[in-house]
């Protein structure tokens, strides 16, 4: 049972798999994709992440779009994809991704009971500013933060200290939410507090650190903000 955090003065959001749908990058490419549109999908978000943990660790780092790039090339291959234009059309789709559903109200919501709002992602500042004016999102946000701005992935503590930095906030002050259960965790060993979203129906991570609670979509969170 999740219960309320009080004293939230901010709400920090991860992007991908979070507020906005990396699904419908490949979603959107089904028409040449057909069946292999999922698996696609799955396979890219994993080489992705693997790519920014993989880069972390060896000192290697690169903007987000190079790693996603690089993940959609091994994904394409892996699954035996080859066809003109298609890498470029995808590239373009995923600076385009839908937001989930109940994103914009109750971001709305938030908003107007004074709760601070930000992204905190491993996408580059073009890749986050694309996602959220093609959501309509323009000026919801008091900071849409990138990890370009500490030059490392996620879960590096520096990019959970850039968010604190930059609003100004102890830790203990922000509630930070993501779809990925090694963010959450990684988040809430930082000092954040923590709602797990766990929209895929995952298992908890066997990793340091436990969220504070765990919901299922992002509709659920104003009523877990208590004064
Ligand atoms: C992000 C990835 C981890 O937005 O979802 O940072």
């Amino acid at each position: 049972m999740t219960e309320p955090l009080r004293d939230i003065e901010a709400c920090v959001f991860d992007a991908y798999g979070t507020l906005f749908d990396f699904n419908t990058a490949a979603a959107g490419a089904r028409d040449e994709l057909g069946d292999d549109w999922q698996r696609l999908s799955d396979l890219w978000r994993l080489k992705q992440l693997q790519y920014t943990w993989l880069r972390g660790l060896a000192g290697h780092h690169a903007e987000f779009w190079q790693v996603t790039g690089d993940a959609l090339d091994f994904a394409l291959a892996q699954l035996g994809i080859e066809r003109p234009g298609l890498r470029e059309r995808l590239m373009q789709l995923y600076l385009r991704l839908g937001c989930f559903p109940e994103v914009p109200a109750m971001l709305n919501v938030l908003k107007q009971r004074g709760i601070k709002l930000a992204i905190l992602s491993n996408g580059s500042p073009a890749m986050l500013s694309a996602v959220v004016s093609n959501a309509g999102l323009e000026g919801v946000f008091d900071a849409v933060l990138s990890v370009e701005e500490v030059g490392v992935f996620k879960p590096h503590p520096a990019v959970y200290g850039l968010a604190a930095q930059r609003l100004g906030l102890v830790p203990q002050g922000i509630c930070f939410l993501s779809s990925n259960g090694w963010d959450a965790c990684s988040a809430k060993a930082f000092g954040f507090r923590v709602f797990w979203c766990n929209r895929y129906g995952q298992p908890p991570e066997r990793i340091p650190s436990t969220p504070d609670g765990e919901i299922s979509d992002l509709a659920a969170l104003p009523g877990l903000l208590a004064g």
